[in-house]
């Protein structure tokens, strides 16, 4: 009877051993790799079904407003914001378009104590935040271009260019 060669089989044993190990390295070797492309390139299994799309997308560009577009002003009024562009324009449109148009804002007057009150109105109820040192700026841009408008701006009248008629009986 033949005896057992322990020490071919262990050698055997320690090869096959090796042979699972260069394997398992490389294949994460190749794990690794694909990560790496995974999170640098994306997805290339999706790119394929995306990159049709993508092309369909550049033939028809969606007719985007230009984003200058909304910028322009008329007659000193900035459109988007329907706000007169002065001085703390720029901190009012900052602070003051978030929540409302600006057109709210044009549509009142009030002195700086009123405007004042309509801030701290907003403070109290409305949740507008602490305006800092940018307060003086905006109540200063408000009085400035938001005044309560003066009564009695019409002309008087000029008696003497009156042509004035007797009623007939
Ligand atoms: C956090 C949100 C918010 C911000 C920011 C904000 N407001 Fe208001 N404001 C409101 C709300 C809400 C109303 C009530 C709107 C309505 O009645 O439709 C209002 C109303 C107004 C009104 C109308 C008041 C009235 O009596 O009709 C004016 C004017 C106004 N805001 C000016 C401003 C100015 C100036 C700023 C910048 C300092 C500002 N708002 C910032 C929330 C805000």
């Amino acid at each position: 009877m033949e005896k057992p060669n322990y020490t071919q089989d262990y050698d055997k044993l320690l090869r096959s051993l090796y042979r699972a190990i260069i394997f398992l390295s490389v294949f994460a070797v190749l794990m690794a790799l694909g990560l790496i492309y995974y999170a640098l390139l994306g997805n290339p299994f999706g790119s394929q079904a995306a990159a049709p799309a993508a092309a369909a997308r550049q033939e028809a560009p969606a007719p985007v407003p230009s984003p200058t577009a909304d910028e322009r002003i008329e007659d000193g009024i900035h459109l988007a914001t329907g706000l007169r562009v002065a001085e703390g324009f720029d901190v009012v449109r900052a602070n003051c378009t978030g929540c409302h148009s600006g057109k709210l804002i044009a549509q009142n007057r009030a002195t700086r104590d009123g405007w004042q009150e309509m801030i701290r109105w907003m403070q109290r109820t409305q949740g507008l935040w602490q305006l800092g040192e940018n307060e003086a700026v905006i109540l200063d841009y408000l009085a400035a271009n938001y005044a309560p408008q003066e009564i009695g701006r019409r002309a008087n009248l000029d008696v003497e260019a009156i042509e004035w008629y007797i009623l007939k009986e």
